[in-house]
């Protein structure tokens, strides 16, 4: 096997952001793109030399092409071994999974998650390390550093690998195994959940509607819902994934779920419905005519999480990033463990669940999971949620209003303005910095501010500081208004306005929450004066 050492010049742009290196496709089709941050990878954490390396991609465009690209260069770099999921595809859970159980160095998804697939949509890749989860800051950093110094890399010249076969090809040093990429997966929910009682649950009539918006979960709804569970094939909606996901946004929430929303929402609605993401890592559930908020989701997960099988000795303490909802921390009060208030991005749960200080983790960007895999799972949330209304045999609604009387509802809601200009939306977060002196002790109609920060996070296991992560304006009822702006977008800037108010009046939980939150909503646009500043009235998105 010969190896090339191929020339190439450092681009400026190759920095990580919340979760791994996204750009838009048209980026990553430029000549040596890829190739240099696989080389940055490699060369960080490297040498690699012996190392087993997990690969997969959730299916979008140029997911193929890259895998290629990929397998050459671990050859080149002297992998012993490749495991690569079939077509190329692996979940972002089920990564995470393969790693740990095959014992894995690390791995490479090929994602940009919720963010539009297709030639104009975007595209991503973002490294594992061997605990299944995202690499952590430094190494990412490090990983910016190198591209932006790389002079060549290294990759095979072999002709492309037959990725749909399952099976072993080797190639010099190096063995490539195809595997099937929902077997480990499906088998570690099976021990988590107990599937007889979910089986019996839909062997009883019990209807969920399942959206896989055209992305990666299609595969793995269809092996663990129909085959293992027993649910009927119009379970399954969206299912067959597409490279450009049947042109839409593949983000579980209200606004881009709408297919689902509506089968939800119409007279015979199904008793259970949930979607997931591009990758398979979010995830959205519903009831009839009734939407669980990510973080009340959190909450009532860990309320409940003894009646699943792979939790029925409790739980050791929760961990939920800064801006969701602090639903979860009363009942980890109620409970007497430990709850983590942590930065936006799965990274920073790492550290918690390897001390197993935590064991189940969310945020209100609709991702919740736990100690079985270092990533949020979007079929493990749908599955636990499964298991929990089949013990308890009430519906969505009523699970979540006696949640709500027993620990009080954190009405809650997130606002955000995508494609803002930049400088603009920098403007308005330094104007608010601006301002923090003065805020504490100032009255807004019903509330008074308690602080104002920008939040900043110190790792209590390995003591690694993280600044700049949101500003937090807290008012003295235990409301909030949190603004950031986003780590994850590729086009101008999206800024995220998280509003959330505490009810603990029975007769006002039902409340709308866009009306409960109104006068927040007010204030939140007189501390930022986002109309002026993002020229938007209305956002783009409200979850
Ligand atoms: C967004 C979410 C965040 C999540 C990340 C990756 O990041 O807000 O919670 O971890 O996607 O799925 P953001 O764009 O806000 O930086
Ligand atoms: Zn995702």
């Amino acid at each position: 096997m010969n190896i090339s050492h191929v020339k190439t010049t450092d681009f400026t742009d190759q920095k990580p952001g919340t979760s791994g290196l996204r750009k838009a496709v048209s980026v990553f089709q430029q000549a040596h793109y890829l190739e240099n941050f696989v080389q940055a990878i490699f060369s960080t954490i490297g040498p690699v030399t012996g190392q087993t390396l997990i690969l997969g991609g959730d299916g979008r465009f140029y997911n193929r092409e890259a895998i290629q690209i990929i397998i050459k260069m671990a050859c080149a770099s002297k992998y012993s071994r490749i495991l690569v999921g079939q077509g190329g595809l692996l979940s972002t859970p089920a990564a995470s999974c393969v790693i740990r159980k095959h014992q894995a160095n690390g791995g490479i998804i090929l994602s940009a998650s919720h963010n539009p697939g297709g030639p104009n949509g975007d595209f991503g890749i973002k490294y594992n390390i061997n605990n299944g989860g995202p690499a952590p800051e430094q190494i990412t950093n490090a990983m910016y550093t190198y591209s932006k110094n790389i002079s060549s890399y290294n990759i095979a010249d072999i002709p492309d690998i037959d990725i749909d076969t399952l099976g072993n090809q080797r190639i010099g040093h190096t063995d490539i195994i195809t595997i099937d990429p929902v077997a480990d997966y499906a088998e570690q929910m099976s021990q988590l959940f107990d599937f007889e009682k979910i089986r019996k649950l839909f062997a009883g009539g019990f209807r969920l509607c399942f959206d896989a918006m055209h992305a990666i979960n299609g595969p793995y709804a269809k092996e663990i819902f129909i085959d293992q569970l027993g649910a009927p094939a119009e379970t399954l909606m969206n299912c067959t994934p597409l490279p450009d996901f049947g042109q839409g946004h593949p983000d579980p929430n209200l606004t881009y779920a709408a297919d689902l929303v509506k089968v939800m929402n119409a007279a015979d609605a199904p008793d259970f419905g949930a979607a997931s993401d591009g990758d398979g890592d979010r995830n959205m559930v519903l009831g009839q005519n009734f939407f669980v908020t990510p973080s009340d989701s959190l909450a009532i997960l860990a309320a409940n999480a003894t009646l699943a099988p792979g939790y029925a000795d409790g739980i050791k303490g929760i961990a939920r990033s800064m801006p969701t909802s602090q639903a979860a921390d009363r009942v980890a009060a109620a409970l007497g463990i430990p709850c983590f208030e942590t930065p936006t991005g799965w990274k920073f749960f790492g550290n918690l669940l390897d001390a197993d200080k935590v064991t189940l983790c969310g945020e209100e960007s609709f991702g919740t999971g736990s100690n079985h895999i270092r990533e949020k799972d979007g079929l493990w949330a749908v599955l636990f949620w499964l298991n929990i209304l089949a013990e308890r045999q009430e519906s969505v609604e009523q699970i979540v209003t006696s949640h709500w009387q027993q620990y009080g509802r954190n009405v809650y809601s997130r606002h955000d303005y995508e494609e803002v200009e930049s400088d603009s939306a920098e403007r308005l977060m330094s104007n608010i910095k601006k301002q923090f002196d003065t805020l504490p002790g100032q009255r807004f109609g019903h509330y008074t501010i308690a602080f104002s920060d920008d939040f900043a996070y110190t790792d209590p296991i390995d003591n690694s500081i993280s600044r700049q992560q949101g500003i937090r304006i807290g008012f003295t009822d235990g409301s909030r208004i949190v603004f950031r702006l986003s780590g994850t977008g590729t086009k101008g800037a999206t800024l995220r306005v998280y509003l959330e108010q505490f009810e603990d009046q029975a007769e006002k939980q039902q409340q709308d929450a866009q009306a409960a939150l109104s006068e927040l909503i007010q204030i939140a646009e007189q501390l930022a004066e986002i109309k002026k500043h993002t020229g938007r009235d209305q956002p783009t998105v409200i979850t």
